[in-house]
């Protein structure tokens, strides 16, 4: 039997990449974050964090092994984007672990095809957050790649 067509693989790896540079450090340095911003960004980098740790319990749970792969790919890119956020925020935050153990009973009842553009849904809606934060920081820093697939 074929395995049907709804992998992780269309949560694709790096939906959105972020790159810092040295010179964007410096550029952002001097830069006004208001509270409100500071607020949005705080709460970006706990997302991030949290799906560190949903990724990593869903790569443990997943019974295709590309599935196993994209969900650790996935984790390591969220670590990333929430090290960018740090570095904005210069706050330590602590990951919570509700999704890390809400996902994997979820992938346990609702099929592939249901959970994960329901998944990558929550991405988008992450990014629409902080977006227009984002704006005002150095391109190349958020850099949008929506990558998943449907
Ligand atoms: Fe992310």
């Amino acid at each position: 039997m074929t395995q049907p067509e709804s992998s992780a693989s269309r949560l694709s790896a790096s939906y959105w990449g972020m790159n810092t540079t040295l010179a964007a450090t410096t550029k952002w340095c001097n830069m006004e974050i208001s509270k409100k911003e500071m607020k949005i960004l705080l709460k970006s980098q706990q997302g991030e964090l949290d799906a560190v740790l949903m990724y990593n319990a869903l790569a443990k749970v997943a019974k295709i092994k590309k599935d196993k792969e994209t969900f650790r790919q996935l984790a390591r890119e969220e670590g990333h984007h929430a090290s960018v956020f740090h570095k904005l925020t210069q706050r330590e935050l602590t990951p919570k672990h509700t999704k890390e153990i809400l996902l994997p009973i979820l992938y346990k009842i609702f099929p592939r095809w249901i959970l994960y553009p329901a998944i990558a849904q929550g991405e988008y809606a992450a990014v629409k957050t902080y977006a227009p934060v984002a704006e005002k920081f150095p391109e190349g820093m958020f850099r949008f790649e929506k990558r998943i697939e449907r």
